[in-house]
């Protein structure tokens, strides 16, 4: 509990970004979590995964950005990765995810505009590649603004999915909001960021309880719920869910992230489930990398053994 606090606020700091950006003791540990620093990377890893059947979400990393030269750095990089996915023909299986602090959101008063116009780009350009974007969920402070981001644009792109997180309280009402629109994509995860008890589940066993609710209202209802997690439970609760309420494997996807139970994920896909990999590239990794670690004692301790190689 204390690691993962320090953690996730080493995840936030910008002296630690820097400082660890471009280190080479780290590379061993990004390598494992991160398929590269260039879209060509990550295009190369979600070939590899459609070999294997499993589908692929593709994340350009950055968070947090300061400028709108660099949310439009950022939103350039989008366009180019689905220019190159549809290149490379891989567009009925790999969609890209976005942060929307990576475009802008939190770049004051004017944020929320610019994110909304750097993301509709984005869309317009998944569309004529013929894939699909779904907005991440960050912070607690961007929840409301995310909502009403990805809200703003699906009118015009209906296929746009979003991230719930089970670990804070308004989840369950966010839930039902998604379970009312026929079609949303929603991708439930537990959450990786700090939360404050006054508004956050702080104990984990809460945290899968809602996660459980949630999953079943998302089941229960006419959304596409894609099940963000690699908890063994979960995961079965998950295919438990579906079949009650009549899915079948073409009604839900399970969503694992780069370098998190590649087996697991190569099982599912062989049982005819669809399965989708969370596949990040690009340098700005620090943050992501962290928020693993603070997640997994196991991830933490295999940065260690890593450093201490070298
Ligand atoms: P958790 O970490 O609680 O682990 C539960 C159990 O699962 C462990 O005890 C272990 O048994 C097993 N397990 C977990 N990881 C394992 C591993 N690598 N190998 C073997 N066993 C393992 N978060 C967020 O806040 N905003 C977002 O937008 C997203 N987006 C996102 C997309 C996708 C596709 C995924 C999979 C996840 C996210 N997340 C996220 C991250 C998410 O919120 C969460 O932090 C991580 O998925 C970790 O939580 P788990 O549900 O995997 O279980």
């Amino acid at each position: 509990m204390v690691l993962r606090k320090t953690l996730l606020a080493a995840a936030g700091s910008d002296r630690l970004r820097s400082a660890a950006s471009g280190s080479r003791l780290t590379r061993g540990v990004v390598d494992r979590f991160v398929a590269g620093e260039h879209a060509e990377d990550a295009v190369r890893t979600a070939e590899e995964l459609a070999e294997q059947g499993v589908a692929s979400s593709v994340d350009h990393l950055g968070e947090d950005t300061g400028h709108p030269e660099q949310a439009e750095d950022i939103t350039a990089g989008y366009l180019h990765l689905l220019r190159l996915l549809e290149r490379a023909g891989l567009t009925s299986s790999a969609e890209v995810s976005v942060k929307p602090t990576a475009i802008g959101l939190a770049l004051g008063d004017e944020g929320p505009q610019l994110a909304a116009g750097n993301l509709a780009r984005i869309c317009a350009a998944a569309a004529a590649a013929g894939t699909t974007v779904t907005v991440d969920m960050e912070n607690e402070r961007y929840v409301g603004p995310t909502l009403r981001l990805v809200a703003s644009l699906r009118g015009d792109y209906p296929w746009l999915g979003c991230v719930l997180q089970s670990y804070l309280r308004r989840t369950d009402g966010d839930t039902a909001a998604m379970a009312s629109e026929p079609g949303a994509r929603v991708r439930l995860c537990k959450g990786a960021y700090a939360s404050d008890p006054a508004t956050g589940y702080p104990q984990r066993r809460d945290v899968d309880a809602a996660y459980v609710r949630q999953l079943r209202r998302l089941m229960d209802s006419e959304t596409y719920p894609m099940v963000a997690t690699h908890d063994p439970r979960l995961i079965d609760i998950a295919t438990t869910l579906a079949r009650r309420f009549g899915r079948t494997y073409d009604g839900f996807e399970y969503q694992m992230l780069y370098g998190a139970r590649p087996e697991e994920q190569r099982r599912l896909a062989d049982l005819g489930a669809r399965v989708r990999v969370y596949v990040p590239y690009g340098r700005d990794w620090y943050g992501y990398l962290v928020r693993r670690m603070a997640e997994r004692p196991a991830n933490a301790a295999f940065a260690a053994r890593t450093v201490l190689r070298r």
